[in-house]
């Protein structure tokens, strides 16, 4: 499974980057503007500290502003994937940019029959809004499951890039559904490493070891 974080903080991205568990960054104009950054600057940074794929989102509604906004965006580097909503406009933007070869990620994803359409739009990914659906009232894991049946019945390229996580139980259960990719806050990635039996564990080994009073 890919590990994408969900944010435009430069540091945060950079932190994670270093562990060389990330394989992705994902924004959307809620993200930019919490970062407080210029768009376009703060995505090329974003795409000089991760080589995976950079998802910059579109705000044009209509087809031909989309692949205007669009063009600008391919143009900050070669891991910029454009991120287009889940409307007609969006999936005709979709297939024309993965058509020329550049990658879509198609967002704001709340069913299958969205998710199916998506697919045959030759989207690079697909982002189903787990946490958001489950705030009002589905279950957003269901719809990772109907999605990877689907997608497996006919053997579709889309990766499904699972967002709007809120919590390390949605990436567990993502994982074992088969969801290929999720894109998640960098405090639950951080949240993924902790146990409190590793800390308590760490705890006990060391006062064992000072008791040798031995060093390295
Ligand atoms: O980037 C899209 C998605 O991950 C947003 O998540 O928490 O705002 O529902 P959230």
């Amino acid at each position: 499974m890919k590990f994408f974080v969900d944010t435009a903080d430069t540091a945060d991205i950079a932190d994670l980057a270093a562990t060389g568990l990330l394989d992705g960054v994902t924004t959307n104009p809620s993200l930019i503007a919490k970062s407080g950054r210029d768009f376009l600057e703060v995505t090329r940074e974003i795409c000089a500290l991760v080589d995976g794929p950079v998802s910059a989102e579109v705000v044009a509604l209509d087809h031909e502003g989309m692949m205007r906004e669009a063009e600008i965006l391919r143009k900050i580097a070669s891991n910029v994937c454009i991120k287009v909503p889940l409307t007609v406009d969006g999936l005709k933007t979709c297939k024309k940019l993965t058509g020329d070869g550049t990658m879509v990620n198609v967002t704001l994803c709340f069913s299958a029959n969205q998710a199916l359409l998506a697919a045959k739009a030759g989207a690079t990914f697909i982002s189903p809004f787990i946490g958001r659906h489950d705030d009002n009232g589905f279950d957003g894991l269901d719809l990772i499951r109907d999605m990877r049946l689907i997608y497996d019945n006919y053997a579709f390229g889309t990766e499904i890039l699972a967002a709007s996580i809120r919590h390390p139980v949605h990436v567990l259960e993502c994982a074992k559904i088969g969801a290929d990719v999720m894109t998640a806050p960098p405090a639950v990635i951080r949240q993924l490493f902790k146990h409190v039996l590793t800390d308590k564990g760490i705890e006990g080994f060391l006062a064992d070891w000072a008791k040798t009073g031995q060093s390295l």
